[in-house]
């Protein structure tokens, strides 16, 4: 972390990509992360969404939010007209945090001290974009944009992160981690609505 702080406080970017280019050069926070997963989405996106940090199938792949979590909000997504090309995705750590177990890379969830260290990044990166909307899904997006751990569930909806209109609602993944039918279709109408809210406001 020292490493990384100090190369970020060398060099203050003047556009999006030459803050992807310090983000991409500097070596993982976090335990693991062979590369860094950054941001996707156009400059100027009306909404951006904010996860907690890459996937196994995300660090492979180089782009946030494509495995088991990215189904489904991308199916979320489509069901509330929302067009994915047109906003901006990204995650609060950008880089995978796992440990090796055989052959699997098991998900590490970040400490608030890692989430802290990945703020400055993912607040140059908000300016940038400069979204109507930020949406924090899952508590450590919270906690990356607001600095406090606060719970989700008596957060959830519509917010303010500094300036700017904020929403939090539950991580996509939550939504696979349910033990029973009715718990999964609640949860999943409930996801939905929050991206038919997001879409209204932004
Ligand atoms: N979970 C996240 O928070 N972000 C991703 O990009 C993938 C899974």
């Amino acid at each position: 972390p020292e490493k990384a702080l100090a190369a970020m406080a060398d060099q203050t970017p003047n556009s999006l990509d030459a803050l992807n280019r310090i983000i991409a050069s500097a070596p993982p926070m976090v335990e693991g992360g062979t590369r860094a997963v950054l941001g996707e989405g156009p400059l100027g996106a009306a909404i951006a969404f904010v996860g907690e940090q890459p996937g196994d199938q995300e660090d492979l792949a180089g782009r946030p939010f494509v495995g088991p979590a990215g189904q489904v909000f991308d199916k979320a997504l489509e069901k509330a007209g929302i067009d994915r090309a047109g906003v901006y995705v990204t995650n609060a750590v950008k880089h995978f945090k796992y440990v090796q177990r055989g052959k699997r890379r098991l998900h590490q969830r970040p400490t608030a001290g890692e989430v802290k260290h990945y703020r400055w990044w993912l607040k140059a990166e908000l300016d940038f974009v400069g979204p109507r909307v930020i949406v924090a899904m899952g508590a450590t997006a919270v906690l990356a944009l607001t600095g406090k751990a606060l719970p989700v569930t008596s957060n959830r909806g519509e917010t303010r992160f500094d300036n700017r209109a904020g929403y939090i609602t539950v991580h996509p993944s939550h939504l696979l981690r349910l033990p029973d039918e009715a718990a999964k279709r609640r949860e999943w109408d409930a996801f939905v609505a929050d991206m038919r809210r997001i879409r209204e406001i932004a």
